[in-house]
């Protein structure tokens, strides 16, 4: 898939050019858990994911362009690549750490006799690659959007009894932003976004309880403005009282709103369904203000940089076409940070494997970053 490689080269190349002109527990045994309402806890089954690349933990390696295939990504948890963007774990391997249940493996991996499976790929878009092309004018970097990632569950589990299975809903509709600003479309662009992107997420919740699941956890967006990959293209640029960019931050919080209503909506015409929020942003920003207390020394700068820039380098000379030469040259450094432990952005786009894991504890045990809360998860849940 060439197209692949030309469109990651023309995201970092817009990335760079922008840079240069601005310059500047589960209870398994069914015995009851420290529960709210002392329910016992069932174990889940099967689990299901789906969302980008902060969700994937294996299904983006069948793409010819994998940076999270090579090390050091993957270097402080598995010690090897995993196809993970991350140097360790993501918030859904904590999740299911935490409900003492095994990582879910890739579709692509998928085990016959095990049902739990992830469908979640890195570059995903909610918006199908037609839809988004047809509203933005441009080209996704993997055709796994969010409807193909339906079809494969309704496809997998057609001969699956869904009622104890367990949904997580990853971050997904970033990437339909992201490929938009990278293409430097205006904001009446990005404004045509919104709407149909949460029309799609609506859709495929009521796709999951239409098949018989009724524990659903939805993931809200990242703060995009504090993702440091935008702090460096967009340096200089106005920020908000957390040094985010302003501009950024208005897209993922409206998203979030969206997101907001459609669960809303959702969990009114599904009175069964137990549908849990992880307010990611609120929970992104108190570790950012708090970061001495999460060890966090490191809150802008990747932990590494070379993920990314060797992309570029590899994509420049094989792309069978002559782009504008950067203006700088990549910097290509093999290792990582000696200290990823107390960095909150692993490579520039994604977060550290210390991040994730303080992100999904905030989400089972605090009532600010989760709602409704206590959920069906806090009695399930062990976090350490
Ligand atoms: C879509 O984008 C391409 C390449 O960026 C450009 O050549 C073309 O004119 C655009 N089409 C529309 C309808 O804006
Ligand atoms: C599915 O499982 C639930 C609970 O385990 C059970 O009550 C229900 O009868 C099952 N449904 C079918 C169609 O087998
Ligand atoms: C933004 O620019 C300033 C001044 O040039 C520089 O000190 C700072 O490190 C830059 N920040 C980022 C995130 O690149
Ligand atoms: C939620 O439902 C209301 C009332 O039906 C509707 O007007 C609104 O567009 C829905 N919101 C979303 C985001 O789907
Ligand atoms: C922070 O680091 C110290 C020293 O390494 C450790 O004792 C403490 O448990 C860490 N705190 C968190 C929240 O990880």
């Amino acid at each position: 898939m060439p197209t692949f490689r030309v469109h990651i080269l023309l995201l970092l190349l817009c990335l760079s050019a922008s840079t240069s002109s601005a310059h500047k527990q589960l209870n398994k045994t069914g015995t009851a858990g420290p529960s709210p309402n002392n329910m016992a806890c069932k174990p889940f089954y099967p689990i299901i994911a789906f969302g980008d690349s902060t969700t994937d933990t294996g299904n983006q390696l069948r793409e010819p362009v994998s940076p999270a295939a090579h090390p050091p990504y993957g270097s402080s948890f598995f010690k090897r690549p995993t196809g993970r963007y991350s140097d360790g774990r993501l918030m859904i391997d904590f999740l299911t750490t935490a409900l003492k249940e095994p990582f879910l493996p890739p579709h692509i991996a998928r085990r016959p006799h095990f049902a739990s499976e992830n469908f979640a790929v890195g570059g995903a878009t909610a918006l199908s690659a037609k839809a988004l092309h047809k509203l933005a004018n441009v080209t996704s970097l993997t055709p796994e959007s969010l409807d193909r990632q339906l079809l494969g569950f309704v496809y997998d589990t057609a001969h699956t009894n869904l009622s104890d299975a367990l949904v997580y809903f990853g971050e997904i509709g970033g990437n339909d932003f992201n490929y938009a600003l990278a293409a430097r479309r205006p904001p009446r662009v990005l404004e045509t976004l919104f709407v149909p992107i949460a029309h799609e997420i609506s859709h495929s919740l009521h796709t999951i309880l239409k098949h018989g699941v009724s524990n659903i956890v939805v993931q809200g967006q990242f703060p995009m403005g504090c993702i440091s990959v935008y702090l460096k293209v967009l340096n200089g640029t106005k920020t908000d009282k957390n040094g985010c960019i302003d501009a950024v931050m208005r897209i993922s919080d409206r998203h979030n709103h969206y997101l907001k209503e459609v669960i809303s909506n959702v969990s009114k015409e599904y009175k069964h369904a137990n549908i849990v929020y992880f307010d990611t942003t609120a929970a992104y920003l108190h570790i950012l203000q708090n970061a001495a207390k999460y060890n966090f020394t490191n809150v802008k700068e990747p932990c590494y940089v070379g993920g990314l820039e060797m992309l570029l380098a590899s994509t420049v000379s094989t792309a069978s076409f002559s782009p504008a030469q950067p203006q700088h040259k990549p910097i290509i450094k093999k290792e990582a940070c000696k200290n990823p432990q107390n960095y909150i952005s692993w490579d520039g786009i994604h977060l550290t494997d210390a991040m994730y894991g303080t992100m999904m504890k905030l989400f089972l045990t605090d009532s600010k970053f989760s709602s409704p809360f206590p959920n069906f998860l806090t009695k399930c849940t062990k976090t350490h």
